[in-house]
């Protein structure tokens, strides 16, 4: 994970360093570091915590440089601290590093038996050690870095400097993100285009293996491992939904769950086509080529997302009678999953479109000639470039490390892909309605969304009774399933209070042993009287044992599931095609309440990034 940037120009490099850090935070907030290459040698600033502290500790310092590099941290070797913050550094080179060197201790110990002195526990700093010593051999630091490359196992991209300002800045992407940006006054590098200032309108996504060296002046040459390349740049298209800072709101996240009605109205809007009065669904045409004639899908995502592909298996199977599998992506890409290029279509869900697992399915699904399909927020990721085809999850930066509107947009979008793949005869004996009955009844969910966005005394008190708990446990039935794993995931993340979500009919396989006098279940009840009955059955066995009973269910069925529990919340009822969708809302709120409760970093949960971009 981490983010880094690097900056060489006319212009003093540490403003747009640290700016570009801000922006990178959701990669990683342990620590953050600069170097500056500033006339007489590197400076370098590096403190614990996020960008802030940083900027603190450089406030009242003039630096004037051109060149610089900058690390935002998500620590994977070694604890958190100022030794390990990058820049690291060797000799006069700098670097900063995202990704991970997988044979780091071999190299480390290699090294130490030839005079390197360590100072720090990163595996970073194997890299600029063995690009220092190749100097040292007579290289010039261009060819020393490239000779160093084929030396380093994994996924990883890199900044080098050099404290002498005449070297240029190198460049290395050799399987993390990285972006080439260049203005009227210099060159950025990047792991994300977000970091980019607003003058920046073109870039270049640099390609796995490729080696940038990057000049003052405004040159830079792209170079692979074996020889040059070219790249045609692209233009950067800003999203329309960019509303940087938080407004009114304490939180990111409670700013980006109020977002959904209005979110879900412009989806559907965009999804939802109105010809001579009948309504259908549309994506792009890419998207509709991939998805013509499949006949097994395979999705794959990790945490949020692979919840909300759970969720469309339930939708998509019911919907349009088509198989539906879901994976773990990291356990998909090392499980010898059996795909079949004639009826497979490979579903790659995840709002940043960097998820290093996820990625890997999708390429696995691409190189056994699958198509693929990706559902991404982050327009350009490298999700959104691979697949063949994209659909914008369309919710708007996410900025709380918690996945709230995304995981809306993607089970809102799944189900999309449910009607759009269903035939009229099947949602009639399904569903009981026309196509354009369900589509009519889905576009009113967003102002249900508000509705439930307004119970929020109720849900302020359902936190409060968490604050204090060590378990809590979800459970629901059919769609609602899904909707208890996230219901938990949320809760943990954010609050850390330890939570489970379980299909209703499996507490008592098990999970029933941890239910104690006070234990909090939280039962989710869509109006399915298919299943109403029986999780209230569920409900009562938990009772039985002394459970303190949340439920959250529709007004329709109150009378049952209010008779049975200690706290309940009543959403407006709605189609059970779409309810998990509005008590998505209570549950986000839910959690967000009780970590506020707590005192907690709601925004940034304690060891957890935004973007996962390391396997
Ligand atoms: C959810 O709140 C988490 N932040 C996390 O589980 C996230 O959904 C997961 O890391 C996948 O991210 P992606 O959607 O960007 O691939």
């Amino acid at each position: 994970m981490c983010g880094i940037i690097g900056y060489a120009g006319l212009s003093p490099a540490l403003p747009y360093l640290l700016k570009g850090l801000e922006q990178l935070e959701y990669r990683g907030y342990d620590s953050a570091g600069v170097a500056v290459m500033d006339g007489g040698g590197a400076r370098v600033v590096k403190s614990v915590g996020s960008t802030s502290r940083l900027k603190e500790k450089v406030s009242g310092q003039t630096f004037t440089g051109g060149l610089g590099i900058g690390h935002t941290r998500w620590a994977t070797h070694g604890g958190v601290s100022e030794e390990n913050a990058h820049p690291q550094s060797a000799g006069p080179l700098y670097i900063v590093h995202n990704g991970i060197v997988e044979n780091e201790r071999v190299l480390r110990e290699e090294l130490q038996s030839r005079g390197a002195v360590f100072f720090s526990e990163t595996d970073t700093e194997t890299i600029v050690h063995l690009v220092h010593r190749a100097m040292e051999e007579g290289k010039s630091f261009p060819e020393s870095v490239r000779s160093v490359l084929p030396l380093l196992e994994g996924a990883y991209s890199f900044l080098m400097a050099h404290a002498d300002p005449a070297e240029p800045l190198v460049a290395v992407h050799r399987g993390a993100p990285l972006l080439l940006g260049s203005c009227s006054h210099g060159v950025f590098v990047a792991s994300d285009m977000t970091a980019f200032p607003g003058e920046v309108h073109s870039m270049i996504p640099l390609e796995v293996d490729d080696m940038v060296l990057i000049r003052c002046d405004g040159r830079f040459e792209i170079l692979s491992l074996d020889d040059r390349r070219e790249r045609k740049p692209e233009p950067i298209r800003r999203n329309p939904y960019a509303v940087h800072g938080k407004g009114e709101f304490s939180h990111y996240m409670f700013k980006e769950i109020c977002e959904q009605p209005a979110m879900l109205d412009r989806i559907l809007a965009s999804r939802i086509r109105r010809e001579e009065e009948r309504l259908s669904v549309c994506f792009s045409p890419d998207a509709e080529k991939v998805l013509s004639g499949v006949r097994r899908i395979r999705i794959v995502g990790c945490g949020t997302s692979y919840h909300a592909g759970l969720f469309g298996k339930y939708r998509i199977e019911s919907l349009a009678g088509i198989p539906v599998e879901v994976d773990i992506a990291s356990e998909f890409r090392y499980r010898d999953p059996v795909l079949d290029p004639a009826s497979d279509l490979l579903v790659a869900l995840t709002q940043s479109g960097e998820t290093a697992d996820t990625l890997a399915a999708l390429r696995m699904a691409r190189d056994a000639g699958v198509p693929t399909l990706a559902l991404v927020n982050a327009e350009g990721s490298t999700a959104a470039r691979e697949a063949d085809a994209t659909i914008l999850l369309d919710a708007g930066p996410e900025f709380g490390v918690a996945a709230t509107k995304t995981f809306l947009s993607q089970i809102a979008l799944l189900t999309l892909i449910g009607l759009y793949l269903a035939s009229d005869d099947r949602l009639r004996e399904r569903e009981g309605k026309s196509r354009e009955e369900i589509l009519s009844d889905f576009l009113k969910i967003p102002a249900l969304l508000d509705k439930a966005l307004s119970l929020s005394a109720g849900v302020i008190d359902i936190a409060r009774s968490l604050g204090e708990v060590s378990t809590v446990l979800f459970m629901g039935r059919g769609g609602d399933f899904p909707l208890a794993l996230e219901g938990a995931l949320k809760l943990k993340e954010i609050s850390y209070i330890h939570a489970e979500g379980y299909a209703g009919g499996e507490l008592k396989h098990g999970p029933l042993a941890l239910v104690e006098k006070g234990t909090p279940v939280i039962s989710l009840l869509s109006p399915d009287e298919k299943l109403i009955l029986k999780m209230v059955s569920n409900m009562k066995e938990t009772l039985s044992r002394g459970a303190f009973l949340i439920s959250i269910g529709s007004e329709r069925h109150q009378e049952e599931f209010s008779s049975v529990s200690s706290m309940s919340l009543a959403l407006p009822d709605c189609p059970p095609l779409f309810f998990p969708l509005v008590s998505a809302v209570p549950l986000q709120l839910m959690a967000y309440h009780t970590a506020c409760f707590r005192g907690l970093d709601v925004d940034r949960p304690r060891n957890l990034a935004k973007s996962v971009t390391v396997e």
